[in-house]
């Protein structure tokens, strides 16, 4: 599969299936890959790392077989070293986990790249951007919350918006090549400040699976 990361000039829209209907979950996920979706994002949530609980890997797999769209795998779990390899096994084209979870977060990088996928870091509004930066030349993508996580349908936190310009900076800085990608509270109004500030995949549950016309919305949302 082609990778729909790496070219930062180009603005990528991955619509977060947590606010799609589980139980038409194939139909929903080619309904936003036709209005204009770049790759898919599947939020795993564990009650642990995060207050909810959402789909495990028996969904990745079904859906492995139902779309042939990227899957980022981005993981709200306490054990991702456990994790990772059933996810890519079941179909996963990324993974991504968190930099609050403790170990030896170069390692898990190597790790997760050995099984042949790309790799992402996220952080939590509350946990600073420096917090990244030794890992940034392992990454190819960098998921910035902009809401708490754990739930759709928040509302965007504006201070993601000068941590995504810091993170920004460090990577031309330090010559990563990994991307931005932003996920909570993203929509038509929120997009423009988070693309201004250099993300450059941009994640929208609901603004996608509740819109009308999701292929407006994402028109709007890449600008
Ligand atoms: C939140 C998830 C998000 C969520 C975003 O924990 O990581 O991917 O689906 O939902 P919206 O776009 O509705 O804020
Ligand atoms: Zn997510």
């Amino acid at each position: 599969m082609k990778s729909p990361l790496g070219d930062r000039s180009r603005v990528k829209i991955a619509p977060s299936i947590l606010s799609a209907d589980f139980a038409d979950l194939g139909r929903d996920c080619a309904r936003a890959m036709a209005a204009g979706g770049d790759l898919l994002h599947v939020d795993v949530m564990d009650g642990r790392f995060v207050p909810n609980i959402s789909i495990g890997v028996p969904v990745v797999a079904s859906l492995r077989k139902a779309t042939s769209a990227f899957l980022d795998v981005h993981l709200m779990i306490a054990e991702p070293d456990r994790y990772a390899g059933p996810f890519v096994e079941a179909g996963a084209d990324a993974i991504t986990f968190h930099v609050e979870i403790g170990g030896d977060r170069k390692q898990r990088i190597r790790d997760i790249r050995s099984l042949g996928v790309a790799v992402g870091m996220s952080l939590n509004p509350s946990t600073p951007a420096e917090s990244l930066y030794p890992y940034l030349l392992g990454l190819d993508l960098v998921l910035v919350m902009s809401v708490h996580p754990g739930f759709g349908g928040q509302s965007f936190i504006e201070a993601a918006v000068p941590k995504i310009a810091a993170i920004r900076a460090e990577i031309e800085r330090c010559g990563s090549g990994a991307e931005i990608a932003v996920d909570g509270g993203i929509d038509p109004a929120t997009a423009p400040r988070v693309r201004a500030a250099g993300a450059t995949v941009l994640v929208a549950g609901s603004a996608i699976f509740g819109a009308a016309d999701p292929a407006a919305v994402i028109a709007a949302m890449r600008g």
